[in-house]
């Protein structure tokens, strides 16, 4: 990891217009994403530039609404699923630093109102189509039309995974090798597979305990299995676009499990150990073992919390939806 000598600031700035003009409003939508093949570990912290590129699909309706309007009161506003924020609140924070980053000192108070219709910080990645809907809706507020790798970068500022939120379907994240990271970008692989389901298990909504910036910083300097993770990662990828290219629907399943659980093993073996899993998140993938013995085709899926996503075919949903009841199924190519 290093800290890089380019700033986002610098960087953003290559991009926008001397002076900017604003709309009266604008509204964007970018989907929440899932990782197949995890991002763990950044190279740059500044930048979050990763250790190895990544692989998702996208969770088509579920994700982050961002509405940029002209705030009346001459401050800024920062609205969160139809609630004011303190100014003050982490969140507020984060999103008003990242505004900054396009208005440059203007005077310009915005009121900037985010809806996200999955669990916010509880493992469903809503930081990443947070970011994402936030990209796209500054690029239409201040008309800056922008090319899509460049506003999947500027996601990636906000946050690593947001990069892939700026598409649908399934995205691939080249971890690039350019210092200023504009070559660290997203883009869509043309494979659809429309009988592909994702089933979200909510093991708890509550905010985790070490968000995953913190988390890849302690893993990356404590855990001596981390130095395995990047080549790891990086067959998984290879094995990924080639199940998903033929539909091997066990390869990219088992694959996407397995990576799972290495990134899994090298925050456990980190000082102090760092396990995002419940025991209901285990008692989740011992069910999801059994059944896979029974010879339904389900795997699993986690990120940096307690929840899980299966994943599994449009054939196993309803044997799937009586073993878990309360389970939410989306199918990222259908719906
Ligand atoms: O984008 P971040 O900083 O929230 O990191 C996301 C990390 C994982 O969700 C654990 C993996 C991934 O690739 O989404």
């Amino acid at each position: 990891m290093s800290n890089s000598s380019i700033d986002k600031a610098s960087v953003v700035n290559r991009y926008l217009p001397a002076q900017l003009v604003a709309k009266e409003n604008a509204d964007a939508f970018a989907p929440s994403n899932i990782a197949l093949c995890k991002y763990w570990g950044k190279r740059d912290v500044e930048l979050n530039l990763p250790v190895n590129s990544s692989l998702s699909v996208s969770l088509a309706h579920l994700g982050s609404h961002t509405n940029i309007s002209h705030s009346d009161t001459g401050l800024d506003r920062v609205r969160l699923n139809n609630k004011d924020l303190s100014l003050d609140s982490n969140f507020s924070r984060k999103v008003i630093a990242f505004v900054d980053l396009f208005r440059r000192g203007q005077k310009i108070a915005l009121t900037i109102d985010t809806r996200n219709n999955i669990p916010t910080a509880a493992g469903l990645a809503s930081s990443a189509s947070g970011f994402a809907a936030l990209v796209l809706a500054l690029d239409e507020f201040f008309s800056l039309k922008l090319e899509k790798s460049v506003l999947s970068a500027f996601a990636r500022m906000g946050s690593g995974s947001a990069s892939r939120s700026i598409y649908t379907g399934f995205v691939r994240w080249d971890m690039g090798t350019q210092a200023d990271g504009m070559d660290s970008v997203a883009c869509q692989l043309d494979s659809k597979w429309p009988d592909l389901c994702i089933g979200l298990i909510k093991v708890s909504s509550a905010q985790k305990p070490v968000d995953s910036r913190s988390g890849m910083t302690r893993t990356i300097e404590t855990s001596k299995l981390y130095p395995s993770w990047p080549e790891q990662a990086g067959s998984d990828l290879i094995t990924l676009e080639q199940a998903i290219a033929e539909k091997n629907f066990s390869q990219m399943g088992a694959c996407a499990e397995k990576n799972a659980m290495s990134m899994h093993a090298t925050m456990i073996s980190a000082w102090p150990p760092l396990v995002y899993w419940l025991p209901e998140s285990l008692a989740v993938m011992h069910k999801v073992w059994q059944l896979r013995e029974a010879g339904v085709a389900v795997f699993f899926t986690m990120d940096a919390g307690p929840n899980l996503k299966l994943l599994f075919e449009a054939c196993s949903h309803s044997v799937l939806q009586a073993e878990f009841a309360s389970m939410e199924v989306v199918r990222p190519f259908s719906d």
